[in-house]
């Protein structure tokens, strides 16, 4: 039982829901803490097969970190806030061997937006908002903003977004290749679900593998064509595969 996220899974799909909507479920020490656990037990247990994070309420999916908790801290508390909630959320997300998809229901600002840029796909219903904007804060973003935002819109956008801290409109945020897809608020979470049952149907090593191989293009200590050779061989030493190819070759759906 968490105090700040409802969690609910069916179909091998943890659905994780941040509860705290009259704060616009801002990400205050609890949900971060929350958020590390919830996303431990989803890594480690065989019968979840992928992730959706959403916000509470209509009207956001996460407003940011949360600020009430920001005056007392200092150079040596700050590092360690955003050292913590990198290591123990959103790197932990993005190097997740299984799928997460962030449905963006509302307000993604600051650590929300980069909560979603965490995620391997965004959705984002049409009343999302995006942005940055911890520069009104004289603050800069802390939990990877200035990384995933360059490597998915680019440098000029992500520059220009987060010094100008601009909030930008869900058609503006797909325009830019920030969301994978626009949908209405009422099917977010259906079209969030049929995305990732998908993607639960192929073969989740290879899945877990395009994941690593990816993610691999974004890592200055790894060669990402060499790590995409390493993992392609990989795959010819698993049942998986062996299924996978069999399945195709007998003219059936492969049973994974
Ligand atoms: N941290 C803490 N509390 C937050 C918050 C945040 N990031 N974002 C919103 N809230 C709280 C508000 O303080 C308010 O609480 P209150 O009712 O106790 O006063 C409640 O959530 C509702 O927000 P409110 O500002 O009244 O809603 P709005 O519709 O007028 O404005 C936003 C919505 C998102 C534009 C506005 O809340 C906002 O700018 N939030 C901060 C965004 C931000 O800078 N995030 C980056 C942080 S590094």
């Amino acid at each position: 039982m968490y105090q700040s996220l409802l969690t609910e899974t069916s179909e091998r799909i943890c659905t994780i829901t941040i509860n705290r909507p009259d704060k616009l479920n801002a990400l205050n020490k609890t949900v971060i803490k929350e958020l590390g656990q919830v996303i431990d037990s989803i890594n480690n247990d065989p019968a979840i097969g992928g992730a959706i994070i959403t916000g509470a309420g209509p009207k956001s999916f996460v407003a940011g970190a949360d600020i009430s908790e920001f005056l007392t801290l200092d150079p040596a508390t700050g590092t360690e806030l955003a050292q913590l909630g990198q290591d123990n959320v959103f790197t932990k997300i993005e190097y997740s061997s299984k799928p997460f998809i962030a449905a963006v229901n509302g307000f993604a600002l600051g650590g929300g937006c980069e909560l979603a840029m965490a995620c391997h796909i965004r959705m984002a219903s049409q009343n999302a908002k995006f942005g940055q904007p911890e520069v009104n804060l004289g603050l800069i973003p802390g939990y990877g903003g200035t990384q995933r935002l360059a490597q998915l819109v680019g440098k000029g956008k992500a520059l220009e977004l987060i010094m100008s801290a601009n909030m930008i409109d869900a058609t503006e945020a797909h325009r830019i290749g920030l969301v994978n897809h626009v949908v209405s608020p009422e099917t977010l979470i259906e079209e969030s679900r049929k995305l990732l049952l998908t993607i639960l149907s192929k073969g989740p090593g290879a899945v877990g593998k395009v994941i690593e191989a990816i993610n691999a293009l974004y890592d200055n200590n790894k060669n990402g064509f060499a790590e995409e050779i390493r993992l392609f061989g990989e795959c010819f030493g698993t049942a998986e595969m062996k299924e996978g190819v069999t399945a195709f070759l007998e003219k059936r759906k492969a049973q994974f």
